[in-house]
């Protein structure tokens, strides 16, 4: 039935969005999210992006068909055209830490991900790139990119999940269609574990705004969990 709303939601409007129906399907204690946010904290500098802004990140990648298998490929290709930043090469990154990969949330979220993305795109066949961010804001108070501008991901369907954040402002998500139309009361400011977006990469481009402190003398991140979903080529 919930999956059914996010598909119906994703059809009707190109995007979905729910601050607690993930919560609702996915079963799980207070020490078992804290455990889980932990992983956040041991994330690797991106180094491809370290001019234009602070992110950490891992990737995953699976192929998903009658089961769910992992690839063992650390690689991300982007054109240049939705990414002048670090699109149109080849990045290598850290692969996701084995304790993630079979920690239970995470598993509850791929397989809800690949039923999702399977029923959606209406495939068997599923190629699923999992990427863990960290973006930390400037020390300085000043803005700092989550996203390269309005863009799309080169995928065909997005999860998107929220982790978790401490002490910042900013961070507005927005979708828009592809004559990059707002598309309206895709204006998400997330801050509950799990809270979530799935969006119709194909269909709109998306952004989210800076961030930046709130209390310059504290640390400050905004964490999240992205699972891109495409066919298998
Ligand atoms: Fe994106």
């Amino acid at each position: 039935m919930d999956v059914n709303s996010i598909l119906n939601g994703i059809r009707e409007n190109k995007f979905y969005y729910s601050r607690d129906i993930l919560n609702r399907m996915i079963s799980f204690s207070a020490n078992d999210e804290l455990e889980f946010k932990k992983f956040w904290d041991n994330l690797v500098h991106d180094n491809y992006v370290e001019k234009f802004t602070c992110r950490k990140r891992r990737i995953a990648k699976f192929h998903a068909h009658k089961t769910i298998e992992l690839i063992a490929d650390n690689t991300v290709q982007t054109s240049k055209l939705y990414n002048n930043i670090s699109g149109g090469m080849t990045r290598y990154y850290k692969y996701a830490e084995d304790h993630f990969l079979n920690n239970r949330i995470f598993q509850d979220l791929l397989k809800l991900n690949v039923e999702i993305g399977k029923k959606y795109l209406g495939v068997e066949s599923l190629i699923i790139s999992c990427q863990i961010f960290r973006i930390t804001p400037n020390e300085d108070g000043s803005k700092t990119p989550v996203t390269i501008g309005l863009h799309k991901d080169e995928t065909h369907l997005i999860g998107l999940h929220f982790i978790n954040s401490l002490n910042i402002l900013g961070g507005v998500s927005k979708i828009f269609d592809n004559d990059k139309k707002y598309i309206e009361n895709s204006e998400i400011v997330f801050s509950e574990f799990l809270e979530s977006i799935y969006i119709d990469d194909t269909k709109t481009f998306h952004e989210t705004t800076p961030i930046f402190r709130n209390n310059l003398a504290h640390d400050s991140f905004r964490d999240v969990l992205i699972f891109a979903m495409e066919f298998k080529k």
